[in-house]
């Protein structure tokens, strides 16, 4: 099995590029195949995640081209099944998404309930509402999510809880339902308003999203278009939170600097230096960063999805530093490999008490999930002596290259499949 290797103590220094943002790519590919005509999407990651979701859209016989990298072609003409199902399919918890992109274009949709990451309770009761509020009939047996509808047609639906999926999915369904959609509560992450965007640009009719109210007028039919996905703020903001661990210099580029500003104002507070630049970011790490306290929310509030790599950076910050889970209940299973690496945590329920130590060291980890296994990599490249970390599938769900750009930072960082590869990577970096 692939795992990472790390030599730590090596300060990031240089300018890296961010890719297209995983989140955003997964609804937008799945909103694709609402055309029968052909779609080219552009900045698209090579991350598992959305290569599983190419495989999901394949599967059900749409036309997937890889043009060059980064870029897709999709053609939903060809759609000959509305069930996604397969044991793929379960892997990626966006793989419902697919149920909106079916539902809204052939009022019909069966999906195999989704994976991903094991970070808590994952209830999709939102999503059933929202389609349900449409005139579908939706079903959950026999491992499947199934809805139907004669007709969907336009409703004013309340979000109990704010739900980035539930948000996307429904806002695809009711693209193509009759008349007025209103989706109140909705959630107002940077991915939601690209996902919007890209239906706007096949011919739908949304107004609103990045506020908490979306407003939609279905059309009868969307059109082909070529559309460039935002670039990813979750990989952006692991950069940054990498630079101020290590106490590096890095630019960041090709960033929208807006979708970082709850990542910026936290790493100011602790005492980096953050320049802005129109598409870049150049973070400053200093020594002795100060302690501080987090808590999760929706956008614009702090990601939950950074919340792991913020606790790599608190952990040998000066003082005791407080993160509150207040998104998904299960986000601290990093904290016992964190430990092994010398870190001072302790979780109390949703609560993560740190106290900051004088330095990590290297031990041998598992990445509990993707955000998580972003964050231990932090930790190896912090911490003196070797890092191992098991299970880096999970990372490369979410990162492109993770291991190639850390390298041009002047990381010690290589991918490994064996003790001889160990031994290599050992003999060359000491
Ligand atoms: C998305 C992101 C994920 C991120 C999360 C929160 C994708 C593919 N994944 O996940 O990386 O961590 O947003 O920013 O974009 N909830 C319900 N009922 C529902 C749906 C959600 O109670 O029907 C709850 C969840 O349990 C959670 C909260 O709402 O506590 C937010 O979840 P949601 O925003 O839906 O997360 P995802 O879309 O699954």
């Amino acid at each position: 099995m692939e795992q990472y290797i790390i030599k730590g103590g090596q300060p990031l220094k240089g300018e890296v590029s961010i890719g297209g943002a995983k989140n955003a790519a997964l609804g937008i590919l799945a909103a694709a195949i609402m055309t029968d005509e052909t779609v080219t999407i552009e900045n698209v990651p090579d991350v598992r995640d959305v290569r599983v979701m190419l495989q999901a859209i394949e599967g059900i016989g749409a036309k997937v081209k890889y043009v060059y990298n980064n870029t897709v072609q999709i053609n939903g003409k060809s759609i000959s099944d509305v069930r996604v199902d397969g044991e793929y399919v379960k892997r990626i918890r966006a793989s419902y998404y697919l149920i909106g992109a079916l539902l809204g274009k052939y009022k019909k949709a069966e999906v195999a309930l989704p994976g991903g990451c094991n970070i808590g309770t994952r209830p999709i009761d939102q999503h059933k509402k929202g389609f349900e509020a449409l005139g579908a009939d939706v079903r959950i047996e026999y491992g499947m999510i199934k809805a139907s509808a004669s007709r969907l047609k336009g409703r004013h639906i309340y979000l109990d809880v704010v739900s980035v999926g539930a948000t996307i999915n429904i806002m695809m369904a009711a693209a193509m339902a009759e008349g007025k959609t209103i989706i109140e509560n909705a959630a107002k992450e940077p991915h939601i308003v690209d996902v919007s965007n890209f239906l706007n640009a096949m011919g739908a009719n949304i107004k609103g999203a990045g506020t908490d109210v979306i407003r939609i007028t279905g059309v009868p039919r969307l059109h082909g278009t070529t559309y460039s996905i935002i670039p990813d703020q979750i990989e952006a903001g692991t950069f940054m939170f990498a630079a101020a661990a290590t106490g590096g210099d890095v630019m960041i580029k090709d960033v929208i600097p807006k979708h970082l500003e709850a990542l910026t104002a936290k790493l100011v507070e602790i005492g980096c230096d953050v320049e802005e630049f129109d598409d870049a970011v150049r973070v400053i790490g200093k020594k002795n960063l100060k302690s501080t306290n987090i808590k999760t929310l929706p956008y614009p509030g702090f990601p939950t999805d950074m919340q792991p790599q913020m606790a790599v950076v608190l952990a040998t910050a000066r003082g005791t530093s407080v993160i509150t889970e207040s998104i998904f209940e299960n986000r601290f299973k990093y904290v016992d490999e964190l430990v092994r690496m010398g870190g001072n945590i302790k979780v109390e329920g949703n609560v993560a008490i740190i106290d900051g130590v004088e330095r990590l060291t290297g031990a041998s980890v598992c990445a509990p999930d993707l955000r998580a296994g972003a964050a231990l990599v932090i930790a190896g490249l912090v911490a003196d002596g070797y890092t191992q970390i098991e299970d880096i599938y999970y990372i490369q769900r979410g990162y492109e290259a993770f291991d190639k750009k850390l390298q041009s930072l002047g990381a010690r960082i290589e991918t490994v499949d064996s003790d001889k590869e160990i031994q290599k990577f050992k003999m060359q970096v000491c």
